[in-house]
């Protein structure tokens, strides 16, 4: 039988941050950075380049040390590179000397997995993001978008519970990218994650997002965060309804006043 304290922790937001920031020597990049990301929430970040977006994650994943603050994953302050944690970065990060099936599996082989096992999660992975035929190609025998998806399925075979995306999109040509994003979207309402997603496309984060956080100012902190309620599944009409371009242009607004340099750019959503 559930208890209380069943019932509060299935409640307890899987990442807290409270006032996190950064510094890299004297250059402070964010700070007063306080957000929770519910179980199965999407986060996505905006916010101008050079805010501290990529570092965030890096705090989030474990690779950088947050200077002030604390972040927690699970109640528990991250300290270093976790099994749970999986990132997937806008350059690939692939192994140009190995296969999509090595490369796939190279998560779960660090992870002292047995190899027959690695082969079969691998594949698993590898036909969902569709690339069933090409797990002997390498890299350099992969178009950009094939190379996402690779980059995708590594970071799912290790079964994360959070898993952080740095623009993976941004290097592809639009029509791929709308189609990777509706598979993400797919992908993710079979088997929930906590995901914080980065981009600089605002249509892209209204699309993915349970929340658009906004990052601004320098040194930066999270200047707005924009409740997305559009009903999920959402597919390319969710992009046509009126309710998403009020919310897009909202976002829009609010970036856009970051970059003319005006702190008070915000538009009001209705
Ligand atoms: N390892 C590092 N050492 C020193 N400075 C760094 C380091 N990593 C990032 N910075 C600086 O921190 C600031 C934020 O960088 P970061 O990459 O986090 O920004 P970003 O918001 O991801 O930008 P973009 O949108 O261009 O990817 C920049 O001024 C950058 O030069
Ligand atoms: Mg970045």
């Amino acid at each position: 039988m559930a208890t209380i304290n069943d019932t509060e922790k299935a409640d307890a937001p899987r990442i807290v941050l409270s006032g996190v920031g950064k510094w890299f020597d004297d250059l402070c990049v964010f700070q007063g950075v306080d957000l929770d990301v519910g179980k199965n929430e999407i986060i996505s970040i905006v916010g101008p380049s050079g805010c501290g977006k990529t570092s965030l994650l890096r705090c989030l994943n474990g690779l950088l040390k947050p200077d002030q603050g604390q972040v927690l994953v699970d109640g528990e302050p991250v300290l270093g590179p976790r099994k749970s944690i999986a990132m997937v970065f806008q350059d690939f990060g692939l192994f140009p000397w190995k296969t999509v099936l090595g490369n796939v599996g190279y998560g779960l082989k660090v992870r002292g997995v047995p190899k027959s096992e690695i082969r079969d999660v691998a594949q698993h992975f590898i036909k969902l993001v569709g690339l069933e035929g090409r797990e002997h190609a390498y890299p350099f025998q992969l178009s950009g978008g094939m190379q996402q998806r690779a980059g995708l399925a590594r970071a799912l075979t290790v079964n994360p519970n959070v898993l952080l995306m740095d623009e993976p999109f941004g290097s592809l040509d639009a029509q791929t990218r709308e189609l990777l994003q509706f598979e993400l979207l797919n992908i993710w309402s079979e088997n929930p994650t906590t995901m914080v997603f980065v981009t600089h496309a605002i249509e892209e984060a209204v699309l993915l997002g349970d929340r658009v956080v906004v990052m601004m100012g320098r040194p930066s902190s999270i200047r707005t965060i924009v409740d997305v309620p559009l009903p999920r599944p959402r597919d390319p009409s969710t992009i046509a309804s009126a309710e998403f371009q009020q919310i897009r242009h909202y976002v829009w607004e609010l970036v856009m006043g970051v970059e003319r340099g005006r702190s008070d750019g915000a538009a009001h959503v209705g």
